[in-house]
């Protein structure tokens, strides 16, 4: 049977949520990917156009990630979920893939969001692979999608 791992990023739970059903009804482990410096609730007040996620943003900073995921050579899926900002995945998730060498994965990107798709998200993602692994697919799922929904669609990659 192929290991999965489901590594998430949430700025507001909502993502966490689903990040963590999906990783209960397909028996994958589960990890948060966090900023070096993390996000408080004022960071990612996005209305704001003073909040340190919008800074970011659009002064093109980099955000680091905290940690590495030791034994990643173990899984053959890895599953980024992710809430869609600005119209694709968040600086610090992409950052914390490129940390990690994906020869012979699969990989699966999912997001919520208020309203986008996923648009051009994996195409942006890919270049953080380093030239390995493949994304198998990558999807929105909604806070309301059934656990069966969400399993199917992993079992589809
Ligand atoms: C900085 C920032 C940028 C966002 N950009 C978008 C966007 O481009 N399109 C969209 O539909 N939602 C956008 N959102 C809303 C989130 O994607 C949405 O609320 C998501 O479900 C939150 O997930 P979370 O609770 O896991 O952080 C943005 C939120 C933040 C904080």
């Amino acid at each position: 049977m192929s290991k999965i791992l489901v590594a998430y990023f949430s700025a507001s739970g909502v993502t966490a949520e689903v990040a963590k059903r999906m990783a209960k009804a397909v028996d994958a482990d589960l990890y948060e990917i966090q900023p070096e410096q993390p996000y408080s609730k004022a960071d990612v007040n996005w209305k704001n156009p003073l909040a340190r996620c919008n800074k970011e943003w659009f002064l093109k900073k980099d955000v680091p990630a905290a940690g590495k995921i030791e034994n990643f050579a173990d899984y053959d899926l890895v599953l980024f979920g992710f809430p869609i900002w600005f119209g694709c995945a968040p600086v610090v998730v992409s950052n914390f893939a490129a940390k990690h060498d994906f020869t012979g994965k699969k990989v699966g990107l999912f997001a919520t969001s208020i309203s986008s798709k996923m648009g051009k998200t994996a195409e942006k993602f890919k270049p953080f692979l380093n030239g390995k692994g493949e994304i198998a697919g990558d999807r929105r799922i909604f806070p309301e999608d059934s656990d069966e929904t969400i399993a199917e669609w992993v079992k589809s990659l």
